[in-house]
């Protein structure tokens, strides 16, 4: 499990955490997901640590989503335990008293861009891809996905992109308010590090205090109260015809036809 994350200590207290599972697009499965917790729970109480980047490994993807083949035989309570699992990492990465930027190149869709929305901001590159495609599969996103959007990009935006399943690279991102500008392709990760670096020459007791202070403003509006409910709704869609087609689908590389059941 722990060779699907590797750790890189930088200079100046910034590390980097990098999904390593470039034959999946760095899809989230169990061992990612427990991996990425881990190492998460040791970082938040690393005295020396102060800024976390979260990037995956390969140039095509940050992370395409949960993933689809081992979510396929789940039933209701494998996929609950599995919804409760990402909201676990995407709750450290929005709350641990470090900051967490998420460095994505290439897709970042489903569980990628759930993950993504939990770190405090997101840097892109050129070629980065969001979205939201878990309706394409019969199943709606299950790591916080939902909440987090529509406070980023507000509830209409977000229900469009949701409901659509659409895919909107970077220069679209910026206008939505996802993220603030669009980075270069070439020496991506080097800048990544600079704004990394910056942002860790700060105090950290000041920066980490601002930062709990920013996520009580959105304690009412936040993710925290509504995991139960999206775990339960996320989980519920297990077993039905819809969901089974859906990820069948992606399997065998073929367009789904959903019956709606
Ligand atoms: N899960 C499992 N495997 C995945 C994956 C995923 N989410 N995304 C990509 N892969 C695998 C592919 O199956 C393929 O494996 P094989 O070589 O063994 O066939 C490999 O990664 C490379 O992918 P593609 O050949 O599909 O690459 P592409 O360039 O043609 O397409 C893509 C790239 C558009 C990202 C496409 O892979 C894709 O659509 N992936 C799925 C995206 C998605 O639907 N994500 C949401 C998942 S559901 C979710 O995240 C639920 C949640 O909220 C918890």
């Amino acid at each position: 499990m722990s060779d699907l994350i590797q750790l890189n200590r930088l200079e100046s207290g910034v590390v980097e955490l990098v999904i390593d599972r470039p034959e999946a697009l760095n899809a989230l499965n169990v061992g990612v997901l427990l991996g990425l917790k881990a190492k998460l729970e040791q970082l938040a109480s690393d005295a020396s640590v102060r800024v976390i980047i979260l990037r995956g490994s390969g140039e095509k993807a940050f992370v395409a989503g949960a993933d689809i083949r081992e979510m396929q035989t789940m039933g209701r309570s494998d996929a609950a335990q599995f919804s409760r699992l990402g909201h676990s990492v995407c709750l450290l990465l929005e709350s641990m008293p470090k900051v967490t930027i998420a460095a994505v190149q290439g897709f970042a869709l489903g569980g990628g861009t759930e993950l993504a929305l939990a770190c405090d901001f997101i840097l892109a590159a050129e070629k980065a891809q969001f979205g939201l495609p878990e309706v394409g599969l019969g199943v709606i996103p299950g790591f916080g996905g939902t909440i987090r959007l529509a406070r980023a990009v507000g509830m209409a935006r977000a229900k469009e992109l949701v409901f659509g399943g659409d895919r909107i690279g970077a220069a679209e991102a910026v206008q939505l308010g996802l993220i603030r500008k669009v980075l270069p392709q070439d020496g991506f990760f080097d800048e990544v590090r600079k704004q990394a670096a910056r942002i860790a020459r700060n105090s950290l007791s000041a920066v980490s205090a601002a930062k709990s202070l920013m996520n009580e403003f959105e304690e009412t509006s936040g993710v925290h109260p509504k995991v139960d409910a999206e775990i339960q709704r996320f989980s519920s869609l297990f077993g039905t015809p819809d969901q089974k087609e859906g990820m069948v689908a992606f399997s065998e590389k073929r367009t789904a036809r959903f019956e709606g059941l």
